[in-house]
């Protein structure tokens, strides 16, 4: 035996490996988050991980630039970050192309993005982020559609009105206030950041933080909706949209939001971390070039959707894209297996075969455990008369077919 100490098979801390099934599941979110999505207008695009640090220097969040982001030095001596968030990105990508984009303009991504924060429930180092933006239009009506694409989401999940709450707030009432107290810019990005932050702390914590900003806690939150809100929840009314609610004290972590902010959580108190986040970012695009282009949008993780999903039963079960298994009882019949096997290819089957190394026994008990719907065993008998045995795996009911007649049950199945 080898004496050199063995590679641990984890993979790096707070980051996942999607084996088939989790891959599955990755895959069915972004099926249906694109559904939905592309159905309001929305188009695709795409962008490195990697970026120029610089990026994130000025507004991104204190917190994200000083302790979440993975940064390095490349060969050539730049400073480089894994994306924490897509928002810069984009912003980015609108500023080059701005003269050829046509406004308003509807983008969305599905990117992974990186943050080093302690993994706990709902919080990893890595996740898939859907980013849906609406850029060119200071319309509430933008900011009512970006959040009617959110719940449109939650519906196309499975979720019901009672299993999450849309809360919705404004930057531009925290703004004012900040004025009327001469708050500096500084301050008051400290201010948020402690906001922000709330439920890391008891509620005697977030408001001894307050006060020592030398204000009163219970001046800084109104008790009715700023006018931008109200119309907002106004809009969502009509749509038919019953879950959304003013929540004064949700003002997200990130420097660039401008105006409504908004935050969708789980009304099940044991995912008690935000399932999409996002609000109105007028001045980010300002970073590039002085042309004004106002954006609003959110982003929704998937580590937070599939707890939501998972605690409510709403995950579909696993089914590999595999449909049949060929079974081989001796290594004679593999050339006419694989006849068969390109046969229901090429009728648009998705076939593995077994080569026939274990038992047919053994053979079978791997189609199940891959959790492949139906197996065919391809054997002297079956070859010489032309006729094959379909076997449900999860029922164990069989039927006999001509091989002329298998593509359709597979197509009908
Ligand atoms: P965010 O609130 O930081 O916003 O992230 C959006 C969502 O991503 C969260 O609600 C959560 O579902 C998920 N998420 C964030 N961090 C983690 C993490 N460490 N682990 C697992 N899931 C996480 C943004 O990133 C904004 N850039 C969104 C946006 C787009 N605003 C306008 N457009």
């Amino acid at each position: 035996m080898s004496k050199k100490r063995k590679l641990s098979s984890e993979a790096y801390k707070g980051v996942r490996d999607f084996y088939p099934e989790d891959q599955a599941l990755l895959r069915y979110f972004s099926t249906i988050q694109r559904g939905v999505v592309e159905r309001f207008g929305y188009e695709e695009y795409h962008a490195s991980i990697l970026e120029p640090t610089e990026l994130y220097r000025e507004k991104t969040s204190e917190e994200i630039f000083n302790e979440q982001m993975y940064t390095f030095t490349d060969r050539g001596g730049r400073e480089v970050t894994l994306r924490p968030e897509m928002t810069p990105t984009v912003a980015r990508m609108i500023a080059k192309r701005r003269r050829e984009l046509g406004f308003p303009l509807r983008l969305y991504s599905i990117p992974n993005v990186f943050r080093y924060e302690r993994p706990q429930r709902g919080r990893l180092r890595e996740h898939w982020q859907l980013n849906v933006d609406f850029f060119g239009s200071e319309s509430l009506n933008a900011d009512a559609e970006i959040i009617h694409v959110a719940h449109a989401i939650m519906s196309a999940f499975g979720a019901t009105e009672s299993d999450f709450t849309i809360q919705v707030s404004s930057r531009t009432f925290l703004n004012e206030r900040a004025q009327k107290l001469n708050l500096s810019e500084d301050r008051l990005r400290a201010l948020r950041t402690h906001l922000d932050q709330r439920d890391k702390m008891t509620l005697q914590q977030f408001n001894e933080g307050i006060e020592a900003f030398g204000i009163l806690p219970d001046s800084l939150f109104p008790d009715f909706p700023p006018k931008d809100v109200a119309e907002v929840l106004q809009l969502l009314e009509e749509q038919g949209i019953k879950n959304a609610i003013f929540a004064p004290h949700i003002v997200r972590g990130f420097d660039y939001y401008s105006g409504v902010v908004f935050e969708i959580f789980d009304t099940n108190p044991d995912n008690n971390r935000a399932l999409f986040g996002g609000g109105r970012f007028d001045n980010l695009l300002e970073l590039f070039d002085d042309e004004h282009i106002p954006a609003v949008g959110f982003g929704m993780g998937d580590v937070t959707l599939r707890d939501f999903l998972e605690t409510r039963g709403l995950l579909p079960p696993y089914l590999p894209t595999t449909q049949v298994y060929i079974a081989v009882p001796s290594l004679a019949c593999i050339p006419q297996a694989q006849e068969l096997c390109n046969f229901l290819r090429s009728q648009g089957v998705n076939v593995a075969i077994d080569f026939g190394e274990k038992k047919l026994a053994d053979q079978i008990r791997t189609a199940s455990k891959h959790a492949i719907p139906y197996l065919i065993v391809v054997g002297e008998t079956e070859i010489s008369s032309g006729s094959f045995v379909i076997r449900d795996l999860r029922s164990g009911e069989e039927h006999t077919y001509t091989r002329q007649q298998l593509p359709a049950f597979f197509l009908m199945a």
